[in-house]
């Protein structure tokens, strides 16, 4: 006789000082899944990451995340309305399908060479600079300033509008009046820039991603506001997620010099195996969450249709069932799986991925090759939260 959601520990109170990775440690310990005061399940393994992307079985998240939070209007709602990530069925492949083409791995390997003269330009003045703020000078501007070139915008235009994503994305987690308040006037200033952008290339189209992306979706089913939003996810998705993923593996390089002194030997051999294990550590995004389409026995518990179920990233990517000694930063280790789950996985799995892999890659062969003595100047970032896209601490470093 399965259980009953009944039967499902709440979450572990927080205690003081615990990092995330303590927290989610202390509600794993509990059993295999867990519910918070909402009613959200928590699961933890990789096998339930891989259960929830399954769209036979759950669907994506669309409106309710701000439902619950009461929000019934705005930008970020009227956002989340129109973007690839928070739909379904064949409302997602009609916003997806014009993307994947420009995102193909083939196409984004093509651009490796001048990603990679980006990073190096971006590097080399900062040689011998002294101590430098790592998100301000490197890990900020390099993504947001790749994405602005895909996508059209002039590269002046890429701090100001690097600044209106980190600020946005806050409102896409659950967030307090102020955040939102903030993070829905950054989404309405990037809403009107990019239908500026959009504007431009209409009267003059060049030979680029922006154009083609726009004479395919000109007789599709998109409406005006969705090819806006996608134009929009992909800033916002393409910027503070690699930003946050440079900053966290460098991190964890500079605390393991055996390991950056690996990548500093040999930055070819090295680089893609450090992103791996830096992508699995300490990840940038915190869950994924789902609605579950039918009732179905997990670990043991009957999960009813219309269950919100989250599962961690954090705790997937520790899972002892998969990664040998998952606790130990490690960038020699073998076992990771063929498709790194951080990029999710079902029919929303991150369209972006080759191209975050290969910026985190050039960026740190850049960084092994021009500035080997790097070191941390105070404390290392800290990512801290469990629900989408993670914050970042400062971090500062000696170049
Ligand atoms: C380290 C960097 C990145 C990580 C860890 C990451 C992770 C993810 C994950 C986990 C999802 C799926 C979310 C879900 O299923 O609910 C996703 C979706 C997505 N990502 Fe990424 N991403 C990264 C970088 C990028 C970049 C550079 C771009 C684009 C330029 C991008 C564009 C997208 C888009 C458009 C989606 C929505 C796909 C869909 O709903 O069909 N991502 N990403």
């Amino acid at each position: 006789m399965p259980k009953t959601l009944r039967d499902i520990p709440e979450l572990p109170a927080y205690v003081e000082g615990q990092t995330d990775h303590d927290f989610m440690a202390a509600a794993r310990s509990q059993g295999p899944l867990a519910r918070n005061q909402l009613g959200i399940i928590s699961g933890f393994s990789l096998a339930n990451m891989e259960l929830i992307n399954d769209d036979r079985w759950t669907r994506q998240i669309e409106m309710e995340a701000m439902f619950i939070s009461g929000v019934r209007d705005g930008p970020m709602f009227e956002f989340q309305r129109n973007a690839v990530l928070f739909s379904n069925g064949q409302t997602h492949r009609n916003r997806r399908g014009p993307l994947v083409r420009s995102f193909a791995n083939k196409v984004i390997s093509e651009m490796r060479p001048r990603i990679s003269a980006r990073v190096r330009a971006l590097v080399a003045p900062l040689r011998g600079t002294g101590s430098i703020d790592f998100l301000e000078a490197i890990a900020g501007p390099f993504p947001a300033q790749v994405i602005a070139s895909i996508i059209g915008a002039p590269e002046d235009d890429t701090g100001m509008f690097a600044r209106h994503v980190y600020s946005a994305i806050r409102g896409l987690s659950h967030c307090s009046e102020e955040v939102r308040a903030e993070s829905n006037a950054d989404m309405a200033a990037l809403d009107t820039y990019v239908a500026g952008l959009i504007a431009q290339r209409r009267a003059t189209p060049e030979a680029d991603f922006l154009s083609t992306y726009l004479e395919r979706g000109q007789d599709g089913p998109l409406t005006e506001d969705e090819v806006r939003a996608q134009l929009t996810a992909l800033v916002l998705a393409g910027s503070d997620t690699t930003r946050g993923a440079l900053a966290s593996t460098i991190s964890q390089l500079l605390q393991h010099p055996e390991q950056w002194a690996l990548l500093v030997n040999d930055p070819d051999r090295w680089a893609e195996a450090a992103v791996l294990e830096g992508l699995r550590f300490d990840p940038v995004i915190g869950s994924l969450p789902r609605i579950t389409l039918e009732p179905r026995e997990v670990e043991g518990v009957l999960i009813p249709k219309g269950s919100f179920i989250a599962v961690s990233m954090l705790t997937a990517l520790r899972d002892p069932e998969v990664y040998g000694d998952p606790d130990r930063f490690d960038i020699t280790r073998t076992d990771h799986p063929r498709l790194h789950p951080v990029f999710g996985g079902g029919p929303h799995r991150c369209l972006g991925e080759a191209l975050a892999r290969i910026e985190l890659e050039e960026a740190l062969k850049a960084l092994a090759r021009l500035v080997p003595d790097m070191q941390l100047d105070g404390p290392p970032v800290q990512l801290r939260g469990y629900g989408a896209v993670r914050n970042l601490s400062a971090m500062r470093v000696v170049v």
